[in-house]
């Protein structure tokens, strides 16, 4: 819709519109209703000589096309007699484009004092001057917007500028403080960047280029900034050739360089941790300084917070972990929803959220967690079985990822015949800090109640009865003999019950029998499969019970039923009947799916 965005009874200052960016922002401000005033020292592009000739050619060309348009010939330094020239001719000021700029390049090893004064003269001081100007008329009448114009030779650097794009990363940090000073006043500041053909960059740039850079294309990204409908403020826009984006700074991660309080650092320490130090990768901006020193805040409570964990184990996964632990609970090609979990260059390439839950147990085996968990005695670990696991995902799982899972013992509860440990585990990502998920873990040790322990626990997570009805959907599906030999290279979980048959005779089975998780695994990718289209990141959380081991070769059958966004599930043995997971569920985040003309 053309014209939509107007400017009555606006009147827009603009410094340095005599020709170039300022005269093409003085004619579409002047096309759009605005009351401009166009200012020019008529000067060279070094800042030489003076011509009112400039700004009056401006002006009788808006006043042609009935536009309204006053001329000012003052230098920015007496920002205050331009100003003066808008409350004298139109009695008020809107807004503010300070445009006006002049360049002198040499390299900084023969820049003159003078050289650098001079710029920042009219580029700061300027700037500053005719803000300062504007700036009680704007709080006054609670409205204002200014530009500053600043440079990609700032941003950037550029050879032989050093005076200019100092001078012009300048204007960025007081366009930033005066974003948060006009805040109550209603006054927004932000800052262009243009790369324009204009008197500046003349014989700077290649004449074809120069052609190309038009004014025009960068005048109505300003006029949008200045409009009243914009409420951008504080931000720095850049462009060009009739594009347009927004710039702004950004902070690495960064890294912790001591381990308490009272430890300093020395000059080794930053060597060794450089490549974490300037680590990009989940860098961020910063909308304030309040939230910079919040974050800095968050580096002492690290110190008092250390906490004590019962055990912590660190692991580095890459692609090929993922997709091993995927194929080794029964991923296949052959199913559309499983393939994103088994290709790296697959554009839903993803974690399956269960390759997490091999933490816990990888953590209690390798620790004395559970062998050391009761009073005045030693556990086998062929005595323990994984009797319940909880699970929730907090963050997306990154398909590669360096981490560090914390476990916590919650309890340690005599349930009469048998004891069963309550191991809290979280897991987070080393890299960014972020928890990316939390389980609990319930070893029951067969035999060793009656120790004289607390019975129950505020820490206990119960499960569920799943509904009385038959269920709504079930999923079959074989493992194979080589099953528990494939899940130890998936999760690491190399505890020899599931491979060694001497071993598992001894806790009491015929062969070695299958890893509780990696039954899990299948159930988990049915039920996603079912109800959420294969998309893991739709899984929330769950919690079951392993009732019966599962012997390699068995086929699973996985019988779910919906209630809302929650999955009841639990897991058979076809050939026998027999129930391996019970009261489980999987919480979704949202329900999604794949049966055509499905009745769920
Ligand atoms: C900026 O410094 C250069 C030397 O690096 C000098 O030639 C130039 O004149 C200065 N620009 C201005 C506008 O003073
Ligand atoms: C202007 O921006 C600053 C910083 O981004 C912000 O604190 C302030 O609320 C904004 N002011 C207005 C009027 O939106
Ligand atoms: C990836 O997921 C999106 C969203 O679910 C889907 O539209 C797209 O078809 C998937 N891509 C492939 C190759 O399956
Ligand atoms: C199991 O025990 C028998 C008898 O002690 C021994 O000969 C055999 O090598 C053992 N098997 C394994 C896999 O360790």
């Amino acid at each position: 819709m053309a014209n939509k965005l107007r400017f009555d009874g606006k009147v827009v200052v603009i410094t340095g519109a005599g020709a170039g960016l300022g005269k093409a922002y003085a004619l579409l401000f002047a096309s759009r209703g605005a009351k401009v005033v166009i200012n020019d020292l008529g000067g060279g592009r070094h800042g030489d000589g003076s011509n009112t000739k400039v700004a009056d050619t401006v002006v009788s060309e808006i006043k042609q096309s009935g536009g309204e348009a006053v001329a000012n010939y003052d230098n920015v330094l007496e920002g205050e007699k331009i100003v003066q020239t808008a409350i004298n001719t139109y009695g008020r000021i809107d807004i503010l484009v300070n445009n006006a700029g002049i360049l002198r390049d040499k390299t900084f090893a023969r820049m003159s004092e003078s050289d650098w004064d001079v710029i920042h003269n009219v580029h700061v001081k300027g700037s500053m001057k005719t803000t300062q100007a504007a700036w009680p008329y704007f709080r006054k009448q609670k409205y204002g917007k200014i530009i500053f114009t600043s440079s990609n030779s700032g941003l950037y650097g550029n050879f032989g500028q050093a005076n200019y794009s100092s001078a012009k990363m300048a204007l960025i940090g007081l366009a930033n403080t005066l974003a948060i000073e006009g805040q109550s006043s209603g006054i927004y500041t932000n800052v262009i960047v243009p790369t324009a053909g204009s008197r500046l960059t003349e014989d700077i740039v290649p004449p074809d280029f120069f052609n190309e850079l038009k004014p025009e294309l960068i005048a109505p990204i300003v006029l949008w900034l200045c409009h009243e409908d914009c409420s951008e403020n504080g931000s720095i826009i850049e462009s060009a050739l009739g594009w347009a984006g927004k710039c702004h700074l950004i902070r690495s991660n960064g890294c912790i360089l001591r381990s308490n309080k009272n430890e300093l650092i020395n000059p080794e320490a930053v060597q060794d941790n450089w490549g974490k130090i300037i680590d990009m990768t989940n860098a961020k901006h910063y909308e304030s300084i309040v939230d910079v020193s919040g974050e800095l805040m968050n580096v002492i409570e690290s110190f008092s917070n250390k906490k004590q964990y019962d055990h912590v184990i660190k692991d580095t996964y890459s692609n090929r972990d993922v997709i091993l632990y995927a194929l080794s609970v029964g991923a296949t090609v052959e199913n559309s929803c499983d393939y994103p979990y088994l290709y790296e260059n697959h554009e839903n390439f993803s974690v399956l959220p269960t390759f997490y839950i091999i933490y816990g147990a990888w953590g209690a085996i390798s620790s004395n967690m559970l062998t050391n968990s009761l009073p005045n005695r030693q556990i086998n670990l062929a005595g323990v079985v994984h009797g319940e696991q909880y699970f929730k995902v907090l963050k997306n799982i990154p398909t590669e990822a360096t981490v560090e899972t914390r476990f916590h013992i919650q309890a340690t509860l005599d349930k009469g015949k048998n004891a069963m440990i309550i191991i809290k585990h979280e897991t987070f990502d080393t890299n960014n800090g972020d928890k990316i998920t939390e389980g609990q873990l319930v070893g029951v040790v067969i035999g060793a109640g009656g120790f004289g322990g607390p019975k129950n626990s505020q820490y206990e997570i119960p499960i569920v009865p799943l509904p009385k009805r038959k269920p709504d959907i079930s999923i079959t599906q074989s493992t194979s003999y080589d099953q528990a030999a494939l899940y130890r290279l998936g999760s690491h979980d190399f505890n020899p019950l599931h491979i060694d048959p001497n071993i598992s005779q001894m806790g009491g089975y015929e062969k070695p029998i299958l890893h509780g998780l990696c039954s899990l695994g299948f159930s988990t990718r049915h039920v996603l499969n079912t109800f959420a289209d294969g998309d893991s990141q739709l899984f929330d959380s769950m919690k079951v019970r392993f009732s019966k081991p599962v012997t390699p070769g068995n086929t699973l059958r996985t019988d779910m039923w919906r209630e809302g966004n929650r999955i009841h599930f639990e897991t058979v043995i076809l050939e026998t009947g027999i129930q391996v997971i019970t009261g489980a569920y999987i919480d979704l985040k949202e329900v999604k799916y794949r049966l055509p003309n499905s009745r769920l």
